[in-house]
C-alpha cells in the first residue's frame, strides 16, 4: 500500500511526491535531517530530536521551514494517516532550491522540508536479542560530525562494507580510536564494569539516545566514563553495545570476528534496553 509523505507543505501519495532537482539537499548535501522512532503510535525522545534539528540547522546557517509545533503536528499527522504502531518518522530539512551554485542562495529562498515514516518493528528485534557483530573500518567523514546532514556517503560505504563482510554494521576509527557506529553511538564496558563511550566534540553526532541513555545510566549508579576508546580495549571489554533511535540499545558481541566477553549481550545492554524502552514510553508524545 502505498504512503502518504509529506513535502514542502502538502500530503501526498508517496509515488505523486516531487522534488525539484535544484534543491540543494540533491545537489549539495545541503541538508539536515532527524529520524524519531515510534512506538504504540508516539514519539519517542522526540524533544531531543527538535532540539538537535535546531542545533544543525544553526551551525548551518538554514532556517526552520516551520514552528515546532507545525513540525512535530506533521510528524504526528503522518503518524496516523499511515497508521504507524511501530517504526520511525524521517524528517529532511534542505536550504532550498535555486539555481545551482555553491554560495547559499538569496536570503528569502525558501526552506525545503520532506518527512515520510517507515513501518518497523522495533521491539521484537533479532539483533537486540542476539546482539551484532560489527567490523572496524577508517572513519573517512568529515570533520564536522556533530551537524545531522545527509552527506552520509562515507556511512553508506561503511554498511556496505559491513554487509561484504557479513557483519551488520561498521565502528569508524580514526587516529586509532572509535569515533562511533555507522548511524550509531559506540559503547563498551571494562572488566569492572565501567561504561565507556566517547565524549561529545566534532568527531561524532551527539545522539539523542546516547544521552537518555546516559541519564539512565546515572540514575542507576553505574560508573562511566565518556572517553576515547579502541578497538583493541573493546575487544577486551566485558560488553559493547550502539544506541540509536532505529536501534534502542543493541549488544555488540563480536568486532572484527573477535568475540566479545562470552559472545552472548548481557547483562548491561540488554538492562540498559529495557529501562530505556520503559521510560521513554512513559515520555513518549
Ligand atoms: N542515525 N551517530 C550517527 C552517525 C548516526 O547517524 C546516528 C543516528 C547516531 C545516533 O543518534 P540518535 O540516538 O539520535 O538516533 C549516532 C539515524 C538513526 C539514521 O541515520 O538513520
Amino acid at each position: 500500500m502505498s504512503r502518504t509523505v509529506f513535502v514542502n507543505g502538502e500530503f501526498v501519495a508517496e509515488e505523486n511526491a516531487k522534488i525539484s532537482v535544484f534543491d540543494r539537499g540533491f545537489l549539495f548535501a545541503d541538508s539536515v535531517y532527524e529520524v524519531s522512532s515510534v512506538l504504540q503510535g508516539k514519539l519517542i525522545d522526540n524533544k531531543g530530536h527538535i532540539k538537535r534539528l535546531h542545533r544543525s540547522l544553526n551551525e548551518l546557517k538554514m532556517s526552520a521551514p516551520a514552528t515546532d509545533d507545525e513540525i512535530v503536528r506533521v510528524q504526528k499527522d503522518l503518524i496516523e494517516r499511515n497508521g504507524i504502531h511501530e517504526g520511525l518518522v524521517y524528517l529532511q530539512v534542505s536550504r532550498g532550491s535555486a539555481d545551482r551554485d555553491f554560495p547559499f542562495p538569496a536570503a528569502d529562498t525558501k526552506p525545503g522540508w520532506v518527512m515520510f515514516t517507515q513501518a518497523k518493528q522495533l521491539i521484537e528485534s533479532p539483533h537486540a536479542q542476539n546482539g551484532i557483530n560489527v567490523i572496524s573500518l577508517p572513519d573517512i567523514r568529515w570533520k564536522r560530525r556533530d551537524i545531522k546532514t545527509v552527506g552520509l556517503l562515507a556511512q553508506v560505504l561503511a554498511k556496505q562494507a559491513a554487509k561484504e563482510a557479513g557483519a551488520v554494521d561498521a565502528w569508524m576509527v580514526e587516529d586509532g580510536y572509535v569515533t562511533e557506529g555507522s548511524s550509531n553511538n559506540a559503547f563498551i564496558v571494562d572488566k569492572e564494569g565501567k561504561l565507556i563511550t566517547r565524549h561529545l566534540g566534532n568527531e561524532i553526532l551527539p545522539g539523542i539516545t546516547r544521552a537518555s541513555v546516559l541519564e539512565l545510566v546515572e540514575k542507576e549508579n553505574i560508573v562511566f566514563e565518556e572517553r576515547s576508546f579502541t578497538i583493541d580495549e573493546a575487544k577486551f571489554a566485558s560488553e559493547a553495545f550502539i544506541t540509536s533511535a532505529s536501534t534502542f540499545v543493541w549488544p555488540v558481541v563480536e568486532i572484527d570476528g573477535t568475540q566479545i566477553g562470552d559472545g552472548k549481550p548481557g547483562p548491561v545492554a540488554p538492562k540498559l534496553r529495557e529501562l530505556y524502552i520503559r521510560n521513554s514510553l512513559a515520555r513518549a508524545e
